[in-house]
This record gives structure tokens, C-alpha cells and sequence, in this order.
């Protein structure tokens, strides 16, 4: 993969906060409809036409063509003309056109969480999405880390939904379905979910997601979900309940392929929030449903058969004695595929890689 990081943060970088340090890569106007009238054009566009298009100089032209080398984008120059040869595998805001002034990226950051929670504080809309190459301080459930190299797809959305706060988890429902979806329509992997939002492959953790609210007592202000999948990571072999797309597949994808249908399919997945068919896809794509289970909640732990969720998206538990539990939150283990020395409950680093 191409990557050009200094060249990324000197010149373009914004800084929009000062409390944490947020530095926004600005998209530049003229870099993006350059990239639009080369991709639309397929082969020679010179600097003329580009300028007459554009209505700039050449020497602008010739000088953001350079600025798009740098962030990686392969752009021959010869006597006929500027030709886009390839663009870098990176999380530019270029590679989603149309939602560029929706996406704050940054090619490193602590938390797209952060990011994100500062954005929403300050009015960010709905729509907002916060995307990084990597992550120094990925966090994961239940205060775990979460560790994002390079390689990883690592991005945070900001939503704005009209629903009582109880409802909220659904978001979760609604996120880890449409990764589902977007594995299985890309690559035709039989990807299934894990009670309360993990995607997994043949069993394994591919995708971890991690959603956190700004509440009033009946009004939600933003939920700001956080989706971090181990897409181009490898895998170290004593890792047996992690994978990720490229393990999975034996070769790497393109990552901004996978976010943009990703993105796609949570749009599509919107409207269906409140509706009984969410609930009704999840539980196809459920492995924890009908299985044995012991989820370690906040203040206690519960052990069953997990039979159902309701429609807050608790998991509904039944005990050996017959009564029902209520799961809103926790860590789910299923106990058949609990290995002797295995307490996934005590892992407190979560690997992405
Ligand atoms: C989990 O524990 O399974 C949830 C992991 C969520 C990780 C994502 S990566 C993007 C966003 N930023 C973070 O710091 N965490 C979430």
C-alpha cells in the first residue's frame, strides 16, 4: 500500500480545536474537481483544457496536480496531457465523492471516538464521519484498547436520531448488520454476528464496534458509533478468535472499496432502525441465539440459553432454572466454544491485528 504521511499532514492540515489537538485535512476544492474531471475524462486532460475547466491557472493546476502526487496519487504528465494512472489505498476524502465535506481524516490520530465526540459537541451534523490510517489510542468495549495499525479501517460516524435514549443499541444492531452485509455482498464471506455488536468470520472477530451517547432523559443529543475492522492486518497465528479480511481471504482488499459500500449499506440500514425487520435480520445473522451463554454484565453475571433480544436490543437470557434475564450490556461468551484456558472476560487488550 502507498503511503505518504508527511507529505499528507504538512501544508493541508487545519487545526479546528485547540482543547484536544484536532487537525482536520482541509479538501481542497481544486484538488478534488481535478481528480473528478481525470477520473471522468479516463485518459489525457492538459493543463489548458484542466484550467479552462476549472477556471484557474496552469501554474495552480501544475502545482495541486504535485500536492496530489504527494498524497499519493499517480498522475502521469506527458506532452498530451495529465492521465490518472491509480489513487493510493488511502482514506482520502477524494476516494467518497459526494461526502468529502462530511469526513474529517486524519492519517493518525489518539481516538476517531474523540474526534468525533469533540465535532458533535460543537454541532457537527448528522452524517459526520471521522476516519484515520491508524490509531495510537483505539479504544474498544468495556475500556479495553483497541489496536489500529495501519491497515486497518478505523472510523467514526456521528448520528443524530430521533429516538428514545433506551433505543440507542439498536444502532449497534443496525451498524454490525450492515458490516455483515457489506462482507458478504464483497467477498461473499459468510459473515455472522455476536451478541452485542462483534462481526465475525468462521468464528472470529473481524470487526469491533463501539458506540457512545450524549443523552438527555428522553432526547438523545448524537450517538457517535465507532467501527474499527481488521481489514489489510495480519493476524499472529497464537491469535485464534481474531481474524481479518485478508487473512480471511488470503489477500488484500481495497480498503476504500469497503468503506464505501459500508457507508452505503448503513444508509440503507437507516430507515430501518425502528423497525421490526432490523430486529428480524440480526437474528439471521446471529451466532449467539440458541446458544449457551455466559455474559459478564456490569454488576453481574448471567448464565443460560440466550433465546431472543428484545427491542432494545437486550439479549434475552433464560436460566437453568427457567427464569428470564435481561442482557443490555456486557461481555457474551458462548460456552461450548470457550476453550479450558481461555477467560475472555480477563483479555484486556483486544487485538485488531
Ligand atoms: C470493540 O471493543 O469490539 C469495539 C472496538 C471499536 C473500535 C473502533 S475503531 C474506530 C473507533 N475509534 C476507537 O477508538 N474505537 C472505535
Amino acid at each position: 500500500m502507498q503511503s505518504n504521511r508527511n507529505s499528507q499532514t504538512t501544508g493541508q492540515l487545519t487545526k479546528t480545536s485547540t482543547m484536544v489537538n484536532i487537525w482536520k485535512m482541509k479538501v481542497n476544492e481544486t484538488k478534488k474537481r481535478i481528480l473528478k474531471a481525470l477520473r471522468e475524462c479516463g485518459g489525457y486532460l492538459s493543463g489548458e483544457t484542466l484550467s479552462n475547466q476549472l477556471g484557474t491557472s496552469r501554474v495552480s493546476i501544475w502545482k495541486h496536480i504535485r500536492s496530489l502526487k504527494e498524497d499519493g496519487y499517480v498522475i502521469e504528465a506527458s506532452p498530451r496531457g495529465y492521465r490518472l494512472v491509480s489513487s493510493p489505498d488511502l482514506l482520502l476524502p477524494y476516494e467518497f465523492p459526494g461526502l468529502e465535506q462530511r469526513i474529517h481524516y486524519f492519517p493518525e490520530i489518539g481516538s476517531t471516538m474523540d474526534a468525533a465526540r469533540e465535532l458533535a459537541k460543537k454541532g457537527a451534523g448528522e452524517g459526520t464521519i471521522v476516519i484515520a490510517e491508524a490509531q495510537t489510542r483505539g479504544r474498544g468495549r468495556l475500556s479495553r484498547e483497541w489496536l489500529s495499525p495501519e491497515g486497518g479501517i478505523y472510523f467514526t460516524l456521528v448520528l443524530r436520531p430521533r429516538i428514545s435514549p433506551a433505543y440507542a443499541p439498536r444502532i449497534n444492531l443496525m451498524a454490525s448488520i450492515a458490516v455483515a452485509a457489506t462482507i458478504r455482498k464483497l467477498f461473499g464471506l459468510k459473515a455472522e454476528l455476536k451478541w452485542p455488536n462483534d462481526v465475525l468470520i468462521e468464528g472470529r472477530k473481524v470487526c469491533g464496534i463501539l458506540a457512545e451517547m450524549d443523552a438527555e432523559m428522553d432526547v438523545v443529543n448524537f450517538v457517535n458509533v465507532g467501527i474499527g475492522i481488521n481489514a489489510n492486518t495480519s493476524i499472529p497465528q497464537f491469535e485464534k478468535t481474531v481474524t481479518s479480511l485478508k487473512d480471511a481471504l488470503g489477500r488484500e482488499i481495497s480498503r476504500k472499496e469497503f468503506l464505501s459500500v459500508l457507508l452505503m449499506e448503513i444508509e440503507r440500514q437507516q430507515p430501518l432502525l425502528m423497525k421490526a425487520d432490523l430486529l428480524e435480520e440480526w437474528k439471521k445473522l446471529s451466532v449467539t441465539l440458541n446458544k449457551d451463554v455466559r455474559i459478564v454484565a456490569p454488576g453481574e453475571v448471567i448464565v443460560g440459553r440466550a433465546i431472543d433480544i428484545d427491542t432494545t436490543g437486550a439479549l434475552i437470557v433464560k436460566e437453568r432454572n427457567g427464569s428470564l434475564k435481561k442482557a443490555m450490556a456486557g461481555d457474551c461468551i458462548h460456552l461450548r466454544e470457550e476453550a479450558p484456558n481461555t477467560d475472555i472476560g480477563a483479555v484486556s487488550r483486544q487485538h485488531s491485528v
